[in-house]
């Protein structure tokens, strides 16, 4: 039974997968590699729920028991009590796979390592560890505590029964499994990478203003923000990483990083994380 999850990296993604699990009343053990960083995430969360509090769909008590469950730090061995841990860190393979080597030596033989990866294959970072059969992909999709689905990605080496726990977990979540293989983008990513990266390319060669081109797929094709809004959401960083991902695992022109995004990313254009993407944000 899991009942105390680690969260190692507390950014938009790992702050939004902290609050899923608070939420749904689990112990969670929140780090970052810093001291500021694990402030930051604290923040995160506490920003989002106060949202929640002043739409009046949660009460101050209610907020106060979901911050309550959460342990913020900044020290991996705080995970040795963890039933699951999943890690949410940028989409480098070096970083991931030294956090799971590290991690082999902290948790118990029976907790469970989880990658939030978008993309990177699940068997290379369970290769890391002494036993890859504990290992399995946890993906959840941008805002997390809206968006219900979660990608169960199994390597070829991950325990068949823990396929069906995650799975069943994330229906304790009240979200959406599906579960998947390891390919580069699992499913939802590889068809959506190369959605977006053509809908910069058409923005960079000029076919229609920013507003028109989202307006075109959000008021045309009923999808719940444009393209380009959805890489503001996404952040340009990692839709850019994710690009990169694919591309190498497919060489797949379509998904390779369009330049105008590559620009972005090395000028500091994050998206709405820092302030500006292809809109500014307050
Ligand atoms: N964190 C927490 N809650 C959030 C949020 C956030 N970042 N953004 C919005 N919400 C909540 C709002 O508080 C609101 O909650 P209530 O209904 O309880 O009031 C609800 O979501 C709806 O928000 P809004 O009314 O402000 O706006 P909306 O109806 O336009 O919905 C949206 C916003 C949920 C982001 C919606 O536009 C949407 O689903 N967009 C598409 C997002 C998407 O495709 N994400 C996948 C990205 S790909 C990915 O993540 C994979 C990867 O690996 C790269």
């Amino acid at each position: 039974m899991i009942n105390t999850v680690g969260v190692i990296g507390l950014g938009t993604m790992g702050a939004g997968i902290v609050e899923v699990f608070a939420k749904a009343g689990l112990s969670v053990i929140a780090v970052d590699g810093s001291a500021e960083l694990a402030e930051r995430g604290k923040g995160f969360l506490t920003k989002s729920l106060g949202r929640a509090v002043s739409k009046g769909k949660l009460s101050e008590s209610e907020r106060d028991e979901i911050v309550g469950r959460v342990a913020f730090g900044d020290d991996l061995a705080a995970m040795k009590d963890a039933d699951l841990v999943i890690e949410a860190v940028p989409e480098l393979l070096e970083i991931k796979t030294s956090i799971f080597t590290t991690l082999d030596d902290i948790v118990r033989d029976d907790c469970v390592l989880a990658t939030n990866t978008s993309s990177l294959s699940i068997t290379e970072i369970a290769k890391s560890t002494k036993e890859p059969s504990r290992v399995i992909g946890m993906h959840f999709f941008n805002p997390a505590p809206v968006l219900p689905l979660v990608e169960v990605i199994h390597s070829l080496l991950t325990d068949v029964k823990l396929v069906e726990d995650v799975r069943e977990l994330a229906v304790r979540l009240g979200k959406k499994p599906v579960v998947v293989g390891d390919r580069a983008g699992f499913v939802a990513n590889a068809l959506l990478i190369a959605y977006l990266a053509r809908s910069i390319r058409a923005y960079e060669t000029g076919l229609a203003s920013r507003e028109d081109l989202d307006a075109a797929m959000a008021a045309g094709v009923g999808f719940p923000m444009g393209p380009l809004t959805l890489c503001d959401l996404i952040g340009l960083d990692v839709v850019h990483e994710v690009c990169g991902v694919l591309y190498d695992a497919t060489h797949d022109p379509s998904v390779a990083s369009p330049p105008l995004l590559r620009q972005m990313v090395a000028a500091g254009y994050l998206g709405r994380k820092s302030g500006k993407g292809f809109y500014t944000y307050e």
